[in-house]
């Protein structure tokens, strides 16, 4: 065949765009390096926008030069992701002894010099990040697998999510080339200080909960199912031990400041100590100066240099003994308990708090601490005037731990539970085996009523805009809404709500409106909307899918209600026991004749065409999502397992299914389909053993 000029022109701009990917693909991941791991960028935000625009047009165009280490991948996606697959790691997962003291220090240094047959041995200090740990494992200079600690032997591979973190490399500096092809590096992902206010900020506008710590939130953020909002949470990377068969030092030192080289982000804070003084000197300085960190610390780190060394002192079977962590005592404050009082929650849940004299505790001002309950409160013995120590344990809320009965005054009097509700005066109860007290007036208790209509009108319960906390007590205050069935008639009041203070004509009609739309929203939503005790979102869905309507619900048996995934006798108990109060039924009629969804619409086909049917999901697939493929399979009768066993009916494979279900699935003869086979079978509903042959067949 003969090219002609403009074949030839073309085949040249192909082969030079295909270059420019790769060129483009390793300029922008140093780019990255500089700006995320060494803090130092070299091109303005500007010129890095327009490289990744054309790196992101060129992919688009050459499809087949898919690679999902390239930066432009680090944006992640909206699809959902599924399930994480199970991944076993190649060396266990171990965690640290710990110490609180010098003593324990020199304990443990005495047992690594004895352990050493009386060898000395330099220490390496360093920080004590407060994330959740991850390995990474990196082949031929590629971020291959990022794997969760899980249970130390088995991690969730959280790869996808991982890919985002921007200071995580996902090639390694291809100038220092002296890696070996395959080694793991592990480390802690943080959320830092900045990213976690601002995360806590936003939850607390979408009146989601908060996260108790920047811990918790890294570690939820990695097992979010949408990698697009994973690489919005501003997650960090610092990584503190390499692993591998050939490692480029004999020193654990020398080894974390190659891997810096190769592009990984290692703490400049990390030290070789050659005496337990030095060790106690770094450990004072960093105990101040950690305040000073983007990110949080919890602690330091001790181990032993020298590799060799580390062999020869091994693990006992949770730890190595080359390795120990000294935590950093929690900040504390002393201030004076001026009073204690206590809230009523919308269950009718007493918590007494304590009210402080305001005191300074890291960078915040704390003025109450939660008393959690009579059992807690009577165990610290508080009396009013009393002198308390408060920390931050990690919590939002801080807590007393102690009191200081030095400074005890004779008059101070002793706190006593109280007998009635602060709010409404009923004599409070606690049932048997319980650690709170409850109010018991339901139906005529302020906060109780309150709480939960603002429970109803929540984001993930009936999602109705524009009615907030305030609104909710003038609209309580002016009579209007008592009850939660209340909000479908304010309409009838809409030119009296409209001349009220803080209602603009706007803002009435838009929550007029978001009321009525409310009346869309599932069965499942109803249900955690409604209050029951105890009933959460995810057991409102699991009972609408289960139960299908109210009615049988208020019917169920408590044994019957016990045959529910994650009903047990107390919830049981629980909702019977809310379906026996005729307010709430009498609510609950209310809201079915003002339109409200009082029965599931995904009916399951309970005679469906994968009855008796378990199905494992594998891969990735482009009709629809691994969680929707779980939803038909469901629904359609079938069960859904993560596994592969003989019980395995029939593999659903999407792209890149996992090796090893591949194998296992072969070793055991399970038939393996794919999507379009599964879908068109449910399309025609005409699926049996018989009619689906193995792949290939
Ligand atoms: S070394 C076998 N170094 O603390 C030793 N761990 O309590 C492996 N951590 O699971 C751990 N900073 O998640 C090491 N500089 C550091 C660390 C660190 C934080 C975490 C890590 C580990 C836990 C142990």
């Amino acid at each position: 065949m003969q090219l002609n000029l403009f074949d030839i022109e073309e085949n040249n701009k192909v082969a030079s765009e295909k270059e420019r990917i790769i060129s483009l693909r390793a300029e922008l991941e140093q780019h990255n390096r500089n700006y995320y791991v060494l803090n130092n960028p070299t091109i303005s935000d500007k010129e890095f926008d327009t490289k990744m625009r054309e790196l992101q047009d060129l992919e688009v165009k050459y499809p087949e030069l898919f690679d999902p280490n390239s930066p432009t991948q680090r944006v992640g996606s909206d699809l959902d992701g599924g399930a994480f697959e199970q991944v076993e790691h190649r060396y266990p997962m171990l965690s640290l002894a710990n110490t609180y003291s010098e003593s324990e220090i020199r304990e443990w240094y005495d047992r690594v010099v004895k352990g050493l047959g009386g060898q000395q041995a330099d220490i390496v200090c360093e920080l004590k990040y407060d994330g959740t740990s991850i390995s990474l494992w990196y082949e031929k200079g590629k971020l291959t697998k990022a794997v969760t600690r899980g249970d130390g032997v088995r991690g969730d591979d959280v790869t996808r999510n991982v890919r985002t973190i921007k200071s995580i490399p996902l090639t390694l500096n291809a100038d220092k080339k002296s890696y070996p092809d395959s080694f793991e590096i592990r480390g802690e992902i943080l959320m830092p200080w900045k990213a976690f206010d601002r995360l806590n900020k936003e939850r607390e506008e979408q009146e989601e909960p908060l996260f108790a710590n920047p811990r918790n939130a890294a570690s939820g953020s990695l097992k979010l199912q949408k990698t697009s909002e994973v690489a919005n949470r501003g997650l960090d990377a610092y990584l503190y031990y390499l692993l591998g068969e050939q490692l480029p030092a004999q020193t654990h030192y020398d080894n974390l400041q190659t891997a810096k080289k190769w592009g990984f982000k290692i703490s400049d804070a990390i030290k070789v100590c050659h005496s337990i003084e030095e060790i106690m000197n770094y450990i004072s300085y960093w105990d101040t100066e950690r305040k000073n960190l983007p990110v949080a610390t919890d602690g330091i780190v001790l181990k032993v240099n020298n590799l060799n060394q580390q062999r020869n002192l091994g693990y006992t079977a949770k730890t190595p003994r080359w390795a120990i962590a000294f935590k950093f005592r929690a900040e504390r404050a002393c201030t004076k308990l001026r009073n204690v009082t206590y809230q009523v929650g919308r269950m009718g849940t007493i918590t007494p708090v304590a009210e402080l004299k305001p005191v300074q505790l890291s960078g915040t001002i704390v003025k109450r601490a939660t008393l959690h309950n009579e059992d807690f409160m009577s165990q610290l013995d508080l009396h009013i005037g009393d002198m308390v120590y408060v920390e931050k344990g990690g919590e939002i809320i801080p807590k007393i731990t102690e009191v200081d009965l030095e400074q005890r005054k004779p008059n101070f009097p002793k706190v006593l539970f109280i007998t009635h509700c602060p709010e409404c005066g009923t004599l409070l109860v606690r049932k048997d085996g319980e650690a709170a007290h409850y109010c018991p007036n339901t139906n005529g208790c302020e906060p109780q009523l309150k709480g939960r209509i603002r429970h109803f009108v929540e984001r993930k319960a009936m999602n109705i805009d524009g009615i907030g906390e305030e609104v909710v007590d003038s609209l309580y205050k002016s009579g209007f809404v008592k009850n939660y069935a209340d909000l479908y008639l304010l309409y009838k009041h809409e030119d009296e709500l409209k001349r009220q203070d803080g209602f603009g004509e706007l803002s009435v009609n838009n929550m007029l409106a978001a009321i009525e739309q409310s009346k869309q929203q599932p069965f499942e939503r109803v249900l955690f909307a409604l209050g029951i005790p105890q009933i959460g979102e995810t057991t409102a869905k699991k009972i609408a899918r289960k139960v299908k309507t109210i009615d049988r619900l208020r019917d169920a048996t408590i044994d019957e209600l016990q045959t529910i995934e994650d009903v047990g006798p107390i919830m049981a108990q629980g909702i019977k026991q809310w379906f026996e109060n005729p307010a709430n039924v009498q609510s609950v009629e209310r809201l079915r004749n003002y339109g409200l969804k009082m029965e599931s619409d995904v009916a399951e086909i309970e005679d469906g065409p994968l009855k008796g049917l378990t199905i494992v999901i594998s891969g990735t697939f482009t009709k629809h999502s691994r969680e929707e493929y779980k939803a038909l399979i469901e629904q359609y009768g079938g069960k859904n397992t993560s596994s592969v066993s003989a019980k395995t009916d029939y593999i659903l494979a999407g792209e890149n299914m996992g090796p090893a279900k591949l194998e296992k699935a072969e070793k055991l003869g399970i038939k393996i389909i794919d999507e379009d086979m599964f879908n068109q079978i449910l399309f025609n509903h005409e699926f049996t053993t018989e009619n689906i042959s193995p792949q290939g067949e």
